[in-house]
């Protein structure tokens, strides 16, 4: 039942692209829009929301970091995040004209389910987006986008979490549709690219040997850190989360410009860092994560790289460079996240470790 694969986690890292691409799948009306069957509010109800709440927990809880740059780039909504174990718990402002986006893979985590529950009696508008037909999530939402990532076994979230990410980006489509932010061809232009990023994830999968073998070299590393900016900051996060929950391995993610505000302490002769560098832009992210690189590389880091396909520049300052396929920048988590999934199983198999069934952990945290 494994297809052939030591883990299901591996098994379920590498049905990625089939799993992203039926999450897309049948979003289209005959005239191009996007539609997305199961909201059940009204167009016209979502044109009054004023501020959207992402709650979720763990894994979900980066995807919905990611969300928030989509959803405020292209629907100029006020989009905050927040942790579900956080929220009820701070009186926090939720009425009418707010929308909670609830993101649960299992639809039974009691920390997001409880969060909900509070909005609603505060009559905000809840949306799910969860990978598990009927579960209590889903049934407790005025709407929800399925994920169809097929079960997860594995208790680390991977498939889970990039099909998160698609729902994600499907939403923030739709309400910039709904709310007239963007132009339809502009929509129907990062869909296109959004659909074709199946194949670049799969390419991704075909390359990941440096990652395999970087696992090797790194087994006996105590510590490891991952650097990020922008959407490339939840998966740094993410990053280190995988290596923490199947590694057993203190990981620690960054947001790389507050490297100097503190962390930049902790660096280590020969401590590996990995950098998630974003495609070369208009803007200055780019340059901004190069230099990064070379703070943590002058006090005697490894900079691990994970820097799009033709990006050159990056070489002179990299121990290793993991590449990956050209594509936009919020949509760049789809594939950047990829190699650091396959490093985490591969170094927690290396050290023995039962990567499905990791110790201390449960796949659906059922109590608060
Ligand atoms: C990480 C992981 C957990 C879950 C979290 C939320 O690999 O599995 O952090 O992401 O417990 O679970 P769901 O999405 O089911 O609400």
């Amino acid at each position: 039942e494994k297809g052939g694969f030591d883990w299901f986690m591996r098994k379920e890292i590498y049905e990625q692209p089939r799993a992203v691409a039926d999450t897309l799948l049948g979003r289209h009306t005959e005239d191009g829009s996007l539609t997305l069957d199961e909201i059940r509010i009204p167009e016209a109800e979502l044109r009054t929301i004023q501020k959207i709440i992402i709650i979720a927990a763990g894994t979900s809880f980066y995807a919905g970091m990611v969300a928030k740059y989509a959803i405020e780039h292209w629907c100029r909504i006020p989009c905050e995040v927040e942790l579900a174990s956080e929220f009820r718990y701070r009186d926090p402002i939720v009425g009418p004209t707010t929308m909670v986006v609830a993101i649960s893979q299992s639809g039974e985590t009691a920390d997001t389910l409880m969060a909900i529950r509070h909005a609603r009696e505060q009559h905000a508008r809840v949306l799910a987006i969860c990978n598990t037909n009927g579960s209590t999530i889903p049934r407790e939402s005025d709407a929800v986008i399925y994920t169809h990532a097929g079960p997860e076994i594995g208790v680390a979230s991977t498939k889970g979490f990039t099909t998160q990410l698609a729902a994600c980006y499907l939403l923030g489509l739709y309400l910039a549709q709904v709310k007239n932010t963007m132009f339809g061809d502009e929509i129907a232009s990062v869909m296109k690219e959004l659909e074709g990023i199946p194949p670049l994830m799969q390419q991704v999968l075909d390359d990941s040997q440096v990652v395999v073998d970087l696992a090797a070299r790194l087994i006996d590393q105590p510590s490891v850190l991952f650097l990020g900016r922008h959407v490339g900051y939840p998966v740094a996060l993410e990053g280190a989360l995988k290596l923490k929950e199947i590694a057993y391995l203190h990981a620690e993610g960054f947001a790389a410009g507050e490297l100097k505000h503190g962390p930049i302490a902790i660096i280590e002769e020969g401590m590996p860092v990995f950098v998630v560098v974003p495609p070369r832009g208009r803007d200055q992210l780019h340059e901004k994560v190069i230099s990064n690189i070379q703070e943590v590389r002058a006090r005697g880091a490894r900079p691990i790289v994970l820097a799009e396909q033709d990006d050159t520049f990056v070489e002179q300052f990299a121990s290793t460079v993991i590449r990956l396929p050209k594509v936009s920048t919020i949509l760049q988590p789809l594939v950047a996240i990829i190699p650091l999934q396959i490093f985490a199983c591969e170094l927690a198999t290396q050290l023995g470790h039962d990567v499905d069934q990791p110790r201390n952990l449960a796949k659906s945290v059922t109590v608060e």
